[in-house]
């Protein structure tokens, strides 16, 4: 099936938008991307996008600080992103990718004195760890400090230091990498933020942790709280504790909530998927393919009925 971009303010066929070479993103990583995924639900015969108003709000405060200004409101944003969802047309699970840009064709490592531009584009996209259940390993590479680039958004060039810990995993055998902080502390997956359960309560580093503020991880969060009456603590998180949780799992819009059954070759608690972890998986299935109405809110049907 044929699919379209939004591109240089126009939709497109996917495989006729293209940048120049001397593109400035292309060389120093001056972007920002977005993944949102639209589910779709076969039943209702609709595709639901989850939580897009808050991908846009997050894209946004990531353009503020590469200094670009873009000419779209949030609302903007989604409307341009149902309207290509529904030009796509497709009938099954899709990742939708945004990417604000720094778009002039002009070399030179800066932020100010550049254009910029938005694209977005679609295409079927099934789950990203292919494994029901992850092993997991510590990475050798650490998250960078906000000093350094800054964690809270999705800066393109900031994902060269989580493709090196990826590959590291996985050349090593494992499904994912844990990043620690500059210190030595929990931060995340490389591309999801990352739970334990102890003691019946959720923990999961906080936002001084050098994390992304995951979209899916403030889903589970507030499921955990208003469905399950669990409460989340958010704080410094040491490696050690990671190898005795009860449970641990990992959120993102591409993993959606992934059991960890293993870190560092240590099995977390019998190695199973565990009961919280479950019930929160449920609950969030539920939800993302527009199964729950009292969650509706935060998923935008594409198709008109
Ligand atoms: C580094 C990183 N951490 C966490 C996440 C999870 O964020 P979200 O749940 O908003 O997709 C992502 C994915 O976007 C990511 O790239």
């Amino acid at each position: 099936m044929p699919s379209y971009a939004y591109f240089q303010k126009q939709f497109v066929p996917l495989s006729e938008a293209k940048i120049g070479i001397m593109t400035n993103c292309l060389h120093y990583g001056t972007a920002i991307f977005e993944g949102t995924r639209g589910n779709w639900n076969n039943e209702h015969q609709q595709m639901y996008i989850f939580r897009l108003k808050e991908h846009y709000k997050r894209i946004l405060s990531g353009c503020q600080l590469l200094k670009m200004d873009l000419p779209y409101s949030v609302d903007k944003l989604c409307q341009i992103t149902t309207e290509l969802a529904e030009k796509c047309g497709f009938k099954e699970n899709i990742y939708i990718r945004s990417l604000a840009y720094k778009s002039s064709e002009s070399l030179g490592v800066r932020l100010h004195d550049l254009e910029s531009d938005f694209t977005v584009f679609a295409f079927p996209w099934g789950p990203y760890l292919k494994v029901d259940k992850a092993r997991c390993s510590v990475s050798s590479w650490r998250r960078p400090a906000d000093n350094v680039i800054p964690t809270q958004a999705k800066i393109c060039g900031l994902y060269a230091n989580n493709a090196f810990a990826k590959t590291e995993a996985v050349e090593n055998g494992f499904d994912e990498a844990i990043m620690l902080t500059p210190d030595g502390h929990v931060s995340e997956g490389t591309g999801e933020n990352i739970f334990l359960v102890k003691d019946g309560k959720l923990v999961t580093p906080a936002s001084y942790n050098n994390i992304l503020m995951g979209i899916t991880r403030n889903t589970v969060i507030e499921l955990a709280k208003n469905e399950l009456n669990i409460e989340t603590v958010e704080r410094q998180v040491d490696r050690s504790e990671l190898y005795t949780a009860d449970e641990c799992f990992l959120t993102g819009t591409a993993a959606h909530i992934t059991p960890v059954a293993e870190v560092d070759y240590r099995k977390i608690a019998n190695g199973e998927i565990g009961e919280i972890t479950k019930q929160l998986q449920k609950l969030y299935f539920e939800i993302i393919y527009g199964n729950n109405s009292k969650y509706s809110d935060w998923c935008t049907p594409v198709y008109k009925k």
